[in-house]
């Protein structure tokens, strides 16, 4: 190909990367949710209403309309229909792929900074960005909640027995508690303990828990996984996308303590992005954005994971294990038996 061809190329995919930084700003500054409410405003009294400064709003919304996300009359701006499903409140929100691309922006610019030394910093490099943080928990749940709610839980029957004897589910690696939330919704006898290592996601756990009515029900502390005394043994123990963040630094130590703080009979149920078996599976444009998350995991200080090495890691540990896939064998839930 010439090198003409290829920069229009990578000048139009730039453009879908500048595209999600402008929406970036405008979900974490709330401009979106704002201008919703307002319905149209001139950029300043968007500034006001949303308590932002306006020399920066007057270059968004200029930015804003240019990719699409705001239509103008006169000096005057509405959102389109694009602006308007950036909303985090927007039934299926496109927030997650703007959080998502400013957090990639992140971690490549972290890992070429660390190529020469081959540091890996842990999970502190997800709260180097104050903008970032607050929703990482709300970018996973709007990408997987309604996947769990409507596929995931309906195939998986764990849960259903769980709840008939009012049982103990454990959520290691909790985030914002979204998982036990929708649980707590669907099934109305179990209860919920959920772990994380972040006080921001435990915080926007516990708020949520107030909010829908659970504080009863679920519980939600900050600790880790690696040294957690459970009270009583749980009759489910679910990790979601929290088994890669444990697994290089005590991997048997983990299974061992999953399995011995499971009752007799109680379920480990493991939710995992399936890294393939074999390379070439990568260039697959629905598992392209998978191997930039292993080398941004790897700065964590982690990696991701093959269905098979868990099922290998459960079998060890005597237990029975069942494969779920789902979504074109991207999402593996692994399910162990004691
Ligand atoms: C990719 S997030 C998944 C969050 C949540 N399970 C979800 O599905 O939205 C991984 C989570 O594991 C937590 N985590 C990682 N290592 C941990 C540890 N050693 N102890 C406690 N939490 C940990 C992180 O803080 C983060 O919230």
């Amino acid at each position: 190909m010439n090198s003409e061809i290829l920069k229009t190329q990578f000048r139009q995919q730039a453009q879908g990367a500048l595209s999600l930084y402008i929406a970036f700003i405008g979900v974490t500054g709330s401009l979106f949710t704002t201008l919703y409410r307002l319905r149209s405003a001139t950029a300043p009294a968007l500034a006001e209403a949303a308590r932002l400064d306006a020399g920066y709003v007057i270059r968004w919304c200029d930015a804003a309309y240019a990719f699409g996300y705001l239509e103008a009359e006169g000096d005057t701006f509405n959102l389109t229909s694009t602006g308007e499903a950036m909303r985090p409140e927007a039934p299926d929100s496109l927030m997650p792929m703007a959080v998502q691309s400013v957090l990639s922006a992140h971690m490549a610019e972290r890992a070429a900074g660390l190529l020469q030394s081959g540091e890996r910093p842990g999970e502190a490099v997800l709260a180097e960005r104050a903008t970032v943080l607050p929703w990482f928990g709300p970018m996973l749940e709007v990408g997987f909640g309604s996947m769990f709610e409507n596929t995931i839980c309906p195939a998986i029957p764990a849960f259903l027995e769980v709840d008939a004897r009012g049982g103990l589910v454990l959520d290691l690696g909790c985030g914002n508690g979204w998982y036990l939330c929708v649980l707590a919704r669907h099934y109305r006898h179990l209860r919920g303990l959920g772990l994380d290592g972040f006080a921001e996601n435990v915080a926007q756990a516990d708020a949520r828990a107030r909010t829908e009515g659970f504080v009863g029900r679920l519980h939600f502390e900050q600790g880790d996984i690696h040294d957690f005394t459970l009270q009583e043994p749980a009759d489910l123990i679910a990790m979601n996308r929290a088994l890669h963040h444990v697994w290089e630094r005590d991997r048997a130590g983990i299974f061992a303590w999953l399995h011995d703080n499971l009752k007799p009979g109680g379920y480990a149920v493991i939710w995992e992005p399936a890294w393939p078996t074999v390379r070439s599976a990568l260039r697959d444009p629905s598992r392209r954005a998978l191997s930039f998350q292993n080398l941004s995991e790897h700065i964590q200080g982690n990696h991701l994971l093959q269905p098979g090495e868990i099922v290998a890691a459960f079998v060890e540990q005597g237990m029975q294990t069942q494969v779920y896939r789902f979504a074109d064998d991207n999402e593996a839930v692994i399910v162990a038996r004691r």
